[in-house]
């Protein structure tokens, strides 16, 4: 099959009501008509997420922000999809009567981005409707950034795979929620809150914790191996004859069964790629018992996949 007719038949499943996965440029999604209560409630149901854990919908059109949010003219909002989209930002914003309350969990917000991503943007013109869609994993496991790592965890819940390819981000869009007073960072992402705060100031009042953020499910993308975090020399306490090392400097490689050097060139950007990748291969590389992950600096896109990293072992006692 061609991808313009994966795309078509896709295009068509969404418009039945079905659940579609398809590429993004940040991680695989598992699409349904945003606007369709029935086609949604699929999606909780394929990934056995929580109900009070709301969805991001995806658009191809700026003209597609009016139906959803009542902020579609504002300046503000203006200039960030100007600056990054179509890409990996997310907006949080306040929603219409349209967007139905199981798209934003009985929010008041809904959650928009453009997808950087040509097969997306095809399909969500050809369905015709806006596209709800979280990362196309079950709960709390670990993104797909391939076709095949949707298929391991969701093959029979979903209508059609449309196989784009490997992610060339690798890791979920940066998430930030409009405030009067400018922006506030709910998800750390490829997109830095420093970049943001270029186009509209930073909020800096403290998040009030009613709001749903993503940062609230401390575990989340962690495989179904124990997996921990290698800071030192010192962490390296393990039996490494069974264990796999996600590296990223080179300098803790010795001894470990199986090595993935994430990068060879110390770019940060590589290890958000590479990273869900290299989880899915040891969890299912049946010589490994543990998988051991080099930490980074919390600085830069190093905040955001340490974010991932942390919530990855945190089920594993860290
Ligand atoms: O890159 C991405 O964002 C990917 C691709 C598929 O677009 N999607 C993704 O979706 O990561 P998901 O469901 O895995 O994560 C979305 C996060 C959720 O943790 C949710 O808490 C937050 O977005 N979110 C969505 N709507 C929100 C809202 N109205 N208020 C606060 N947080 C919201
Ligand atoms: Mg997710």
């Amino acid at each position: 099959m061609t991808i313009e007719e994966s795309i078509k038949i896709g295009a068509k499943y969404i418009q039945e009501g079905e659940l579609v996965a398809f590429p993004t440029e940040t991680v695989y999604g598992l699409g349904a008509n945003a606007l369709n209560p029935e086609a949604v409630a699929k999606i909780y149901e394929a990934k056995e997420r929580p109900s009070f854990n709301p969805l991001i919908v995806h658009i191809a059109d700026l003209k597609d922000l009016a139906q959803l949010t009542t902020l579609a003219a504002d300046e503000g909002v203006l200039k960030l999809a100007k600056a990054f989209w179509p890409g990996p930002l997310t907006l949080v914003l306040p929603k219409t009567d349209l967007v139905p309350d199981i798209v934003s969990a009985g929010l008041p917000t809904v959650g928009i981005r453009m997808p950087n991503n040509e097969i997306a943007l095809e399909l969500i013109k050809q369905a015709g409707c806006p596209i709800a869609a979280p990362s196309a994993n079950k709960f709390t496991r670990i993104s797909p950034t391939t076709a095949k790592h949707v298929e391991k965890q969701l093959s029979k819940e979903i209508a059609h795979i449309i196989d784009g390819g490997k992610t060339t981000v690798g890791i979920e869009s940066s998430i930030i929620r409009i405030t009067p007073k400018g922006f506030q960072l709910l998800r750390n992402g490829i997109i830095q809150k420093e970049e943001i705060a270029k186009v509209i100031p930073w909020d800096s009042s403290p998040i009030k914790k009613k709001v749903v953020a993503p940062g609230m499910i401390k575990s989340h993308y962690s495989p179904k191996k124990p997996m921990c975090l290698l800071k030192t020399v010192a962490d390296l306490t393990m039996d490494r004859s069974t264990a796999a090392l996600i590296s990223f400097s080179g300098q803790y490689e010795e001894g470990f069964l199986k090595v993935i050097r994430v990068s060879d060139k110390d770019d940060l950007k590589d290890y958000a790629v590479n990273m869900f990748e290299a989880m899915h291969r040891f969890e299912d590389d049946p010589e490994i018992e543990l998988i051991v992950a080099e930490a980074v600096a919390e600085k830069g896109v190093g905040l955001a996949i340490m974010d991932r990293l942390k919530k990855a072992v945190h089920d594993w006692g860290g």
